[in-house]
């Protein structure tokens, strides 16, 4: 039997993988953090609410997990103001090659104790995992993608424990994972019957070769990585979560030299927030000692 998750690290993180190598998504396909500085915006009122929660503390720690060119990382240092910006520690982390950006530490692993807010963008999606073709058993599965004949799948356990990983480093704060993904009640129903496996290159979908030439994703079970980390979490769309941080697109500048400025942030914020588009990406957001309710208000439960 073929071990595509093998085959998957392989070309992604062997010695010649993909992203061992050093390609960025900014190279191949459009992240949110490439649309401009206003995730980085609602990321800092985030960051600012965490910091609030754990009483101003004297470090305060942003960490981006899967940094990739590390557009997020060095957005929000140098989007920090004030008494954040004076203690803010901001750390990238990722497993290609380390990239020298103003203020912002550079590390292969997560680091093992974090105060602050921890960020996985995108990261959870380049997680391999086992690839399978019904009809098949497995305790994964049968609780979150059940597999009829001929349907495809793709076993989101390494991505649970993945992610359980990533909150258990948080000693206190919040750690949020931003991605494209799907929930149980729609994998149950057949919507992804045909998997969501797939490879990118150079801006396009392309046939997925195992040989490092391309990226290789598919869509995330928040819903089990939201289980498997467990604690205080709420699962929102994008959309919601960046209307509740201040990010609502309107233009308010009058007819006026500032105009253009105000119309083409509208357009970054819409472009974050569209339906269908990035605004259906899920937010796993967890509180570790401060509760998720501090954090954001009710909002939806994510269904993309
Ligand atoms: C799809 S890219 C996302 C990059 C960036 N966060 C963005 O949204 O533009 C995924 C990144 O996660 C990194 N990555 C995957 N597994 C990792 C791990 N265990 N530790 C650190 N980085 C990892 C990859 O090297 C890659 O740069």
């Amino acid at each position: 039997m073929v071990d595509w998750e093998a085959l998957w690290r392989e070309a992604l993180y062997g010695p010649s993988g993909f992203f061992t190598r050093g390609e960025v998504p900014a190279d191949h396909f459009r992240t949110a953090p490439l649309v401009g500085a206003e995730l980085a915006e609602a990321l800092l009122v985030l960051l600012d609410r965490v910091d609030f929660a754990l009483g101003r503390p004297a470090r305060l720690d942003f960490v981006d997990v899967g940094a990739g060119g590390g557009e997020l990382a060095a957005a929000v240092r140098a989007g920090a103001t004030g008494s954040v910006a004076a203690r803010l520690v901001v750390t990238a982390v990722d497993v290609g090659p380390a990239r020298s950006l103003p203020g912002v530490r550079w590390t292969a692993a997560l680091p093992s104790s974090v105060h602050g807010l921890l960020v996985g963008h995108e990261w959870l999606d380049a997680v391999p995992c086992p690839l399978v073709v019904g009809p098949v058993s497995h305790p994964w599965l049968d609780r979150w993608w059940p597999v009829g004949e001929g349907e495809r799948a793709e076993v989101g356990e390494p991505r649970d424990a993945a992610w359980a990983d990533a909150v258990s480093r948080v000693a206190r704060g919040a750690a949020l994972a931003v991605d494209y993904g799907h929930v149980r009640a729609d994998r149950a129903a057949g919507r992804y019957a045909a998997g969501t496996f797939a490879a990118y290159r150079g801006g396009r979908r392309v046939e997925p070769v195992f040989d490092g030439s391309c990226d290789l994703t598919a869509h995330v079970a928040l819903d089990a990585c939201a289980e498997a980390a467990g604690g205080d979490r709420v699962l929102v769309s994008q959309r919601d979560a960046l209307a509740a941080l201040g990010l609502s697109g309107a233009v308010t500048a009058a007819a006026g030299p500032g105009w253009l400025a105000a119309a083409e942030r509208a357009s970054r914020i819409a472009e974050l927030r569209a339906p269908g588009g990035l605004g259906s990406f899920g937010w796993l957001l967890h509180g570790v000692g401060v509760p998720v309710s501090s954090l954001l208000p009710p909002l939806p439960p994510w269904r993309p």
